[in-house]
């Protein structure tokens, strides 16, 4: 007899967040934006990618939650979970090194001041994203083997105050960032918003989702 798989959608969820967050940034930067194509494999690409690990990782810690306040969440959504947290990680990995990279002046004006040195917004969102990456990373490791025996280390993290501020230090890095920009959208290319606002909707979603429905 035929053993039922259970369906796992990790590559449409992974490839359909990719498409959609990079088509973002390619509209609104190129399309509708002054971005020239030349920035796209590395400056907009950077931005798409980060916008894509943002959401797959609102999915994975949102999945389960959303089950539990009642909203029909598809079986091979949830058995895609594992799958998609691990590629946001990787992705939000990319970002890291991609961002470093670009962290010039010349390409972030407004996280600098006149002398050269970064503005306290641009320190306290770069502080933020730096810990929201250990936290995950940290969160990451709870799925090795070894350290599965260490109970205590394992319930801490993968408890739901330790994913919180996960959350929270992402949202951090989010709102330090763009906070300015949000509030004029006069200014928005084609009124688009931007990315920063986008993930910064989506944490809202997921954090209000695990506040009420993580047991
Ligand atoms: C070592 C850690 C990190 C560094 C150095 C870093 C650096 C940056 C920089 C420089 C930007 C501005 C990009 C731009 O406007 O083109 C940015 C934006 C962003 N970052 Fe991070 N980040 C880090 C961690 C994270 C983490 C952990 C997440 C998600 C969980 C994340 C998600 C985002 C998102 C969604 C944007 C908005 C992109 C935009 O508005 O263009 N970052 N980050």
């Amino acid at each position: 007899m035929k053993v039922e798989q259970n369906k796992n959608a990790a590559a449409p969820l992974i490839t359909g967040v990719l498409v959609l967050a990079v088509s973002y940034a390619v509209l609104r930067y190129h399309v509708v934006g002054p971005v020239p194509w030349k920035d796209f494999p590395f400056f907009i690409l950077n931005k798409g990618f980060s916008l894509a690990a943002f959401v797959l990782i609102a999915c994975n810690f949102g999945f389960g939650p959303l089950r539990n306040i009642g909203v029909r969440v598809p079986e091979s959504w949830l058995a895609a979970r594992k799958a998609v947290g691990m590629t946001g990680f990787l992705l939000v990995l990319i970002h890291a090194l991609m961002s470093f990279l670009l962290f010039k002046p010349a390409v972030y004006g407004n996280f600098f001041s006149q002398d050269g040195t970064l503005t306290l917004f641009a320190g306290l969102s770069m502080l933020t994203g730096v810990l929201a990456f250990v936290v995950l990373w940290a969160y990451n490791l709870s799925f090795q083997t070894f350290l599965r025996e260490d109970k205590a280390f394992i319930s801490l993290i993968t408890s739901r105050r330790f994913l919180l501020v996960a959350f929270i230090l992402g949202g951090a890095h989010l709102l330090f960032m763009g906070y300015e920009g949000w509030m004029k959208p006069g200014r928005w290319h084609g009124g688009l918003p931007p990315i920063s606002l986008v993930a910064f909707a989506v944490f809202a979603m997921a954090y209000i989702v695990n506040l009420f429905g993580r047991e």
